[in-house]
């Protein structure tokens, strides 16, 4: 029993890397892409997240579409693949990208505990909700908040702030989940409860805040977040 998650109301899960396989996307498209495929995707998803980043340190927001299609285009030239198909298609492979295995049943299991369940990202909300309905998720989620509404990224307090006001639930009462463990922080030293979601094995960062549990994927969550009868 993990005594810091008693007491919780509602689990807000970050979406890509957690809900979501970031990497599906140029898996779908493996073949065009040979042996630059996995730098390509890592490189997309690290650039993506600097951009987040640089824009918000800037005062130069902009939607995590264009955000998303910059790093793309930054990463499809360093590997020396541009090619404006490839590029099309992978933009629109986010739109479809995979949801986790365990995703669909947690989902349930936490909703049939009387728990609420949304999602916070930095994904632009026609993007966000693409994803959710091709998932098959729309409808065990109680809200999907975009920083859209805010015009800064993660981890900027004022997202994690979002999620308080928009469910009227105290931040020392939600469960907030993230595979990205700079998030994980970031909801931490905002004074959230969180499971960090190490899907990747990655080290501990060496930021401020410091996630009350560590899970492997997702699987574990309703019972760590099991109410006291
Ligand atoms: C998100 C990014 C951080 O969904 O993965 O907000």
């Amino acid at each position: 029993m993990n005594s810091a998650f008693n007491n919780i109301q509602a689990c807000v899960f970050d979406a890509y890397g957690t809900l979501f396989d970031v990497h599906s996307a140029v898996a779908k498209h493996r073949d065009a892409m040979g042996d630059q495929a996995d730098q390509l995707s890592m490189l997309w998803r690290t650039k993506q997240l600097e951009y987040t980043w640089l824009r918000s340190l800037m005062g130069k927001y902009t939607d995590f579409w264009q955000v998303t299609q910059d790093a793309l285009d930054f990463a499809l030239e360093t590997v020396g693949l541009d090619k404006p198909e490839l590029r099309d298609d992978l933009m629109q492979a986010y739109l479809e990208l995979d949801a986790y295995p365990e995703v669909i049943d947690v989902l349930k299991k936490l909703r049939a505990s009387g728990m609420r369940t949304a999602i916070l990202t930095n994904g632009s909300p026609d993007m966000i909700a693409a994803a959710v309905e091709n998932s098959g998720i729309a409808d065990l989620l109680d809200a999907c908040l975009s920083v859209e509404s805010v015009g800064i990224f993660k981890p900027d307090p004022r997202i994690y702030q979002l999620a308080v006001d928009s469910l009227g639930v105290d931040a020392s009462n939600i469960s907030f989940q993230s595979s990205n463990a700079w998030d994980a922080a970031g909801a931490s030293s905002f004074g959230m409860r969180v499971a960090w979601v190490n899907r990747f094995g990655q080290s501990v960062e060496r930021l401020p805040g410091n996630p009350d549990a560590e899970l492997r994927d997702l699987t574990s969550l309703p019972d760590l977040v099991a109410r006291n009868a």
